[in-house]
């Protein structure tokens, strides 16, 4: 694994930031799998401005999302499909961006239409994962086997509680998502990990110092032969 240990939030992002802009303009890559939650926000902040100065063009990146939760649809504002319309695709244009549809009627269709979309765009060339506190990827929570693929999960009360901020109420957070399996994400030809902060702390050592254990999916990463980790002093603190 490439790590990097920045001093704070700002220099991962930017770090982050700046990996997926040269690959971008070089035309490294075609398809970019993108991430929700916290710690993507300050790289998309960047890539915008990037954009927004004519730095970078997204026109020839098709994206496909790590996962939906269940019951919400694109216009809910808690969706991942609106998260990623206020932080990226309301102020980039894609060639086409895909995310799965919580609202399908039948998840395990979904699931497998998602899959299909991503093997006839060629198969993602770079992924950016966060990770969760419990070292979960997507939503792969501990247990997740290694070789699984894009499917319906249920999520654990430690990734709900994570999450309830986003929600009117604690209750309203879903109980179930779609998300790519750890076998989907490794696939991708290269992996891009960001966590930032204490509370990362034990999941960064469990993934990247631990073993290799569904215990812990970040750990499936171990496995891959191309992730780039740009964690911050916090987030390193017990490596
Ligand atoms: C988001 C996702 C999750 C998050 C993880 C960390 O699409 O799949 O695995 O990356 O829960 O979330 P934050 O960044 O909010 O700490």
């Amino acid at each position: 694994m490439n790590l990097h240990i920045l001093k704070d939030a700002g220099a991962v992002a930017r770090a982050a930031a700046s990996l997926i802009a040269q690959k971008v303009k070089s035309a490294e890559i075609r398809t970019l799998g993108l991430a929700t939650g916290r710690s993507p926000i300050a790289v998309y902040d960047d890539l915008s401005a990037r954009v927004a100065a004519k730095e970078l063009s997204f026109a020839g990146i098709t994206s496909f999302n790590l996962d939906e939760y269940i019951g919400l649809s694109a216009q809910n504002p808690a969706s991942f499909h609106a998260f990623m319309q206020r932080h990226f695709f309301g102020k980039v244009t894609l060639a086409a961006h895909h995310l799965p549809d919580g609202m399908a009627a039948d998840p395990a269709h979904e699931a497998q239409s998602f899959e299909n979309a991503i093997k006839q765009a060629g198969g993602i060339d770079l992924q950016l994962l966060g990770i969760g506190r419990n070292g979960h990827i997507g939503f792969n929570e501990p247990g997740s086997a290694l070789d699984s693929r894009t499917r319906l999960v249920t999520l654990s009360d430690s990734t709900r509680s994570a999450n309830a901020p986003d929600f009117p109420t604690p209750g309203d957070v879903p109980h179930s998502a779609l998300t790519m399996g750890i076998g989907t994400i490794l696939e991708a030809r290269e992996q891009l990990l960001i966590a930032t902060g204490t509370a990362k702390a034990c999941a960064i050592r469990a993934a990247l110092r631990g073993p290799v254990s569904a215990d812990c999916p970040a750990s499936a990463l171990q496995l891959h032969a191309l992730v780039h980790v740009f964690i911050d002093e916090d987030a390193a603190a017990l490596l």
